[in-house]
Parts: structure tokens; sequence; C-alpha cells
């Protein structure tokens, strides 16, 4: 804030600091924004001398439509680097143009700002289309964030994307806010927003719609605070799966707060494999809080019985410990009969399930009667509990009022 009388040295300052920021249009570097071009040699060009540019420095994508092959953009840089995306970027439908499995990839930057309002057109459709009969590979992710720190990222669209709309990967201090990522339910494996490795990474206001996880979380990822979400169509907020790997690293310390799912096949859920590991994998401190459900097939679930395609021993018991978890103030509906299923390991079981306040009901029939499910779980349920809790009584953290069945 700037106090009155020092309102001649703030703009100053400001004139100053708007000096410092180095704008690198991308057209002065050649871009043509006609749609079909690849622009990729200009925006790299761009992106070299704006990463050498010792200080603030801005790469423009004006208004317009540009094609754009994978492009890798990397530091280390010097000062904090924004592209400012204010056009339309779109990928090509022909996949043997792209690379790496992904459209556009960050790495190593420190202070980079992703924004401007502008548009990530994956093209998905189309070259799914194109690969239904020759067979080709379908899935990129739109945007790759590798080992950036100091990131934020806010204020774009992500469409129709071919795989994942973003990956954060050995990634420390993120924020992703005010973003629109929609592909269509066909396009399979399409995750709103995956996360590994990273520590401290916020993400608020986000209106996700996808054919896969709005949010997925899988090994290494660390203080996470979800709030604002929008999902639906999709497959939930998920951490998982894990379990699967010994070099997997634990889950902790994530907050999901204030969202918001309607017609996902899953709300809240956690999804370990029902595989042997020579250590154990830890889950734990997770609070979900304030979550509305609309017509969410599976509210709450702990799978940690998972195996696709039977592709482990279905009799081997998962080594993911659960440790810690609290859901409360939850509430809405439901389209099976069981919104809470905790099927959690036989020699891990879930430990200190918290389930505080929750009141789900059958979407369909009014009176349908719902029940949860509890397999190896230990915890406490308190406030109400419709459908009753099938958590049982523990007396370490008894409380007044405690209600469960
Ligand atoms: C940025 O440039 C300044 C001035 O040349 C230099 O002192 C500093 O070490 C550079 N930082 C990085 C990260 O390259
Ligand atoms: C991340 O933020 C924390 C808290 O502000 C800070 O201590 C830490 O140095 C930051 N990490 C990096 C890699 O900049
Ligand atoms: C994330 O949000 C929390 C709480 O709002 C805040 O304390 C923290 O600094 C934020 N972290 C980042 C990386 O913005
Ligand atoms: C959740 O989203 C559904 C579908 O858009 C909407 O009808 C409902 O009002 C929303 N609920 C809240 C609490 O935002
Ligand atoms: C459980 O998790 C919460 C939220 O992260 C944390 O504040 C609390 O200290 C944890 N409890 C224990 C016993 O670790
Ligand atoms: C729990 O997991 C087992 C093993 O995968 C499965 O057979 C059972 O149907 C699950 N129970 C529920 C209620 O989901
Ligand atoms: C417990 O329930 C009683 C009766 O419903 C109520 O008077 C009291 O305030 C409640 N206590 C707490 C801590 O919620």
């Amino acid at each position: 804030m700037c106090p009155k009388y020092l309102l001649i040295l703030c703009l100053l300052v400001f004139i100053v600091e708007a000096r410092n920021n180095k704008l690198f249009n991308v057209k002065k570097y050649g871009a043509i924004a006609d749609g079909k071009q690849d622009n990729s040699v200009a925006f790299l060009k761009a992106w070299g001398d704006a990463c050498k540019w010792k200080g603030s420095a801005t790469i423009l994508i004006p208004k317009g439509t540009y094609m754009l092959k994978s492009v890798a953009f990397k530091g280390p840089c010097n000062g904090s680097k924004t592209f400012q995306i204010k056009g339309v970027l779109k990928a090509p439908i022909d996949p043997s143009l792209l690379t790496d499995n992904t459209w556009i990839q960050f790495r190593y930057i420190n202070q980079l700002n992703v924004n401007g309002g502008g548009i990530l057109d994956g093209q998905g459709t189309s070259t799914r289309q194109k690969c239904k009969n020759n067979a080709c590979e379908i899935l990129f992710t739109t945007m790759d964030f590798g080992f950036i720190t100091n990131g934020h990222v806010q204020n774009l669209h992500s469409i129709d994307s071919k795989g994942g709309h973003f990956i954060v990967f050995g990634c420390e201090n993120m924020t992703f806010t005010n973003l629109v990522l929609k592909s269509p339910v066909d396009n399979r494996n399409t995750d709103g927003i995956k996360i590994a490795y990273t520590n401290r990474i916020n993400i608020s206001s986000v209106n996700i719609g996808t054919g896969d996880d709005c949010i997925a979380m899988i090994s290494g990822t660390k203080k996470v605070q979800i709030s604002n979400i929008f999902c639906g169509p999709g497959h939930g907020i998920s951490i998982g799966s894990l379990g699967n790997n010994d070099a997997e690293t634990n889950v902790e310390d994530i907050v999901v707060k204030s969202c918001n799912f309607s017609g996902t096949s899953n709300g809240l859920r956690i999804k370990t494999w029902a595989a042997p590991l020579k250590k154990i994998l830890k889950v734990s401190n997770l609070i979900y809080e304030d979550i509305v459900m609309n017509n969410v097939q599976n509210p709450i679930v702990i799978d940690q019985r998972y195996c696709p395609e039977h592709q482990c021993d279905q009799k081997e018991n998962s080594h993911v410990q659960i440790n810690n978890v609290t859901y409360k103030n939850i509430q809405g509906s439901s389209a099976t009969d069981i919104p809470v299923n905790f099927n959690c390991s036989k020699v891990m079981p879930c430990n200190d399930i918290t389930l505080n306040n929750i009141n789900l009901w059958h979407y369909g029939p009014k009176n349908k009667k719902l029940r949860n499910f509890c397999f190896k779980v230990k915890g406490d349920s308190y406030g109400k509990q419709i459908p009753p809790s099938c958590i049982p009584y523990h007396a370490i953290r008894a409380t007044p009022n405690m209600t469960h069945k």
C-alpha cells in the first residue's frame, strides 16, 4: 500500500520497475498468428533473450492464434520471467509434430509466471479422431512444469488437452489460480493438475472438467493447499495411485477446502495398490473440509485394494500406511448407496481417520437408505453422521456428543 505523501516516490518506483521489466514480444521474433505456421522457433528465440536478460522480463504473446509444436523453455535464468499469453496457442493435430509426451515444457526456472488470460488449445479431440483408425500416440501433456521454484500460473484456459492439462514435478513454492481446465470426457487420461515430488503448492479458484482426475497427487507431494475447486465431470481429487513401486516417497500435509464436486465418479479419493513393497510408504496429515457433493458416485473413498486388470495378486496387502485424515463438513448427494467407503489395508490399517459432520444422501430415490463401509479403519466420528458412521469408537480422542455406530 502506498501512503499519500509517498505517492510520488511510489510512482517513481513503479516507473523504474516497469523499465526494469523488459518486454519480449514474440511477434518481433517472427511469430505469425495465422493458426497454421509453426511458431516454436520464434518463441524459443524470444525465450532465449528473455532468459538471458538480467532482471525481470516478459515474453508477450499478443492476441491471435499461434500454432506451436513441442517446445521446452529451460532455465536457469536471471530474474523473474513472465509468459503473458493473451492469444490462443494451438497444438498440432498430427502427433508426429510433438515429442517427449508434452506440448509445452518449463524446466529449471526460478520465479516463473505464466498468465495473460489466453487459451491453450490441445486439439485432443481431432488427434483422437485421427488416431482412431491408424494407431498413433495421443497422450501429450499441455504444460509440464519441472524443477520450477516460486512459480505462479494464473488466468488461463486450457481446453481439449490430448493428455493431462498441467503436470507439476520436482517443484517448490507454486501457485495455480483462476484457471479453467476442460477436456471432453472421451479424452482419456486428461488429469487436470497432476503433482509429484513437489513441496508447497497452492491451487485455488480452478474450474476443472476432464476425462480423469481433476487433481492427482502422487509420490512425494507435500504441503498442498487446495481451495475453491469446481470438479466435474472427472474422477475427483485423488491421492494416488501409490504403493506400486519402492522408489515412491511419502505424501503429507494436504488441505482440500471449499470444493464442489458435480457428476464425478469420485469426490475425495485415496488409492493405493494392493501390492507388496520393501518399505512402508506413508500418506499422512490430510484435511478435507467444507465440501459439497452433487451426484457423486464415491464421495469419500479410500481404496487400498486397488488392482486394475488383475496386475497384482489381489491377496497382497497394500504397504501404504494412511494416517491422520480428517473429513469435516462434507455434504451432498451420492450416486451410489455407499457414500463413505474405507477399504483399507489388512496389514496396515488406516489410522486416526476422523469423520466430523457428514451429511450425505442419495441423488436418486429420496428415501433410499445409504450405508458406510469400513474395513480395517481406526478413528473417531463426531457431529452429524448421516448415514451412520462405521468408524468404531476410539477412546483416545473422546469428545462430547460423539455419535457413532
Ligand atoms: C544475475 O546477474 C547478476 C549480475 O550480473 C549476477 O550477480 C547474478 O549472480 C546473476 N544470477 C544468476 C542466477 O545468474
Ligand atoms: C519457498 O518459500 C519458503 C517460504 O517463503 C522459503 O523459505 C523457501 O526458501 C522457498 N523455496 C525456494 C526454493 O525458493
Ligand atoms: C499457500 O497458502 C497458505 C495459506 O493460505 C500460505 O500460508 C502459503 O504461503 C501459500 N503458499 C504459496 C506457495 O503461495
Ligand atoms: C455446486 O455445483 C453445482 C453444479 O454446478 C451447483 O448446482 C451447486 O449450486 C454448487 N454448490 C455450491 C455450494 O457451490
Ligand atoms: C494431523 O494432521 C493435522 C493437519 O495437518 C496436523 O495439524 C496435526 O498435528 C496432525 N496430528 C498428528 C497427531 O500428527
Ligand atoms: C473392498 O475391496 C475388496 C477387494 O478388492 C472388494 O472385493 C470389495 O468389493 C471392496 N468393498 C467395497 C465395499 O468396495
Ligand atoms: C452436547 O449436546 C447437548 C445436548 O444436545 C448440548 O446442550 C451441548 O451444548 C452439546 N455440547 C457440545 C460440546 O457440542
